[in-house]
């Protein structure tokens, strides 16, 4: 079914503030959940709305966080998360680095101790807007096999970017560093499809098209996606002194538990590199020369990276946003959680 953007954020806004949330930060996560919808990206949508629920009414979500920023250097600084929700927090640490990167021409802030903060997207367009490059890495629970290995060490660790163009132009790229997400297999899983035999590997390591027997996923592109999640690791979990590779905390094991995951955010000021005009037009001109090259066979156009996901934002917002009938029911129900998620092994049938 399709909604809009104001209904599905209130919606979202009252299931957390009745699950524990205050106000201002149920109001916070759904703002970043609606801006994933609006782009299509639902697997950090409203889906996720019961799963937070469920640890917020469990205590896994301090919902009293007692948030601190503090400053390590001119143009460096720490966001303390308290465990409290990921998207306010990262919101708000972004905020911090978009004012020191505009005084002194880059930041670089770890936002430590965090819940889950959704599509990393959010957190670069509001450097963007503010025409300054953004860039967002977060750790997150280990699903998946280093490269020539059987047991899952590292979590998908996604890392987002976004640059302001002419006007209000912005390019946004923001990928999880695995083939596919998880949200995927559990799609397969549920219409009794096969899957690619790139995505993900079973108990022995061996590629599987079967999504009942993925028991890791699979970085992208081999060794080197490997190695990309690698240095999300590093520069997310292990600079900012926070469990890293399989200590990271799983999504759904104990969810009266903090979670304690650690985001970076590194925004440059290109003001402080070049003529911020020519920059952003140059930005601009990359968008269309890349709409310009001639498509290959099967393509109608090239598309800029990100660009996608652009074009369904400004769809939505004409044509409304897509919502799975489920997630909408249960958003509009009374009810807070169906006590679903606690201690569930995702890789379980
Ligand atoms: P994806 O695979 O759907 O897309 C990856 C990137 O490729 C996007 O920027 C997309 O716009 C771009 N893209 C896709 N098709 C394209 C095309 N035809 N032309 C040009 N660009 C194209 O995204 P993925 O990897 O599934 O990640 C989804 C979201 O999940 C992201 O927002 C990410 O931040 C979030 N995530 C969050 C995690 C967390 O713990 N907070 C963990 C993992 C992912």
């Amino acid at each position: 079914m399709k909604t809009t953007e104001d209904a599905l954020k209130k919606l979202i806004k009252v299931k957390l503030n009745k699950a524990g949330l205050s106000e201002e930060h149920a109001e916070g996560v759904a703002d970043v959940l609606v801006h994933a919808d609006l782009r299509g990206v639902h697997s950090h949508g409203a889906m996720r709305v019961e799963y937070y629920a469920e640890r917020i009414a469990k205590g896994g979500i301090n919902t009293n966080p007692n948030f601190a920023f503090e400053k390590t250097g001119p143009s460096t600084g720490i966001f303390h998360g308290d465990n409290g929700v990921g998207h306010v927090a990262a919101k708000k640490a972004m905020d911090r680095a978009i004012e020191m990167a505009k005084e002194f021409g880059v930041a670089v802030v770890g936002v430590k101790r965090i819940s889950h903060s959704g599509a990393l997207s959010y957190y670069v367009q509001q450097a963007a807007r503010e025409g300054l490059i953004g860039l967002s890495l977060v750790q997150s629970d280990p699903m998946v096999v280093p490269f020539g290995g059987v047991e899952p060490y590292y979590g998908t660790n996604p890392i987002a970017f976004a640059a302001p163009g002419k006007n209000d132009d912005m390019i946004t790229f923001d990928m999880a560093t695995t083939v596919q997400a998880w949200g995927k297999i559990l799609h397969a899983r549920s219409k009794n499809e096969s899957i690619p035999d790139t995505w993900a590997v079973d108990k022995n390591g061996e590629p599987t098209t079967d999504p009942f027997k993925v028991n890791a996923l699979l970085p992208i592109a081999g060794p080197k996606g490997y190695g990309l999640m690698m240095m999300v690791d590093v520069l997310s979990g292990i600079l900012l002194g926070l469990p890293f590779g399989n200590r990271v905390s799983s999504m759904y094991h104990d969810l009266s538990e903090g979670r304690n995951l650690g985001q970076l955010h590194i925004v440059i000021n290109p003001a402080y590199f070049t003529d911020l005009t020519t920059f952003k037009e140059n930005i601009s001109k990359t968008m269309s020369d890349l709409n310009n090259i001639k498509p290959a066979p099967g393509f109608d156009q090239v598309l800029y990276p990100g660009q996608n996901t652009t074009i369904i934002e400004q769809k939505s917002r004409l044509e409304g946003i897509e919502i799975v009938d489920e997630v909408y029911r249960y958003l509009e129900s009374d009810v807070v959680h169906y006590n679903k998620y606690d201690d569930k092994d995702p890789f379980a049938k």
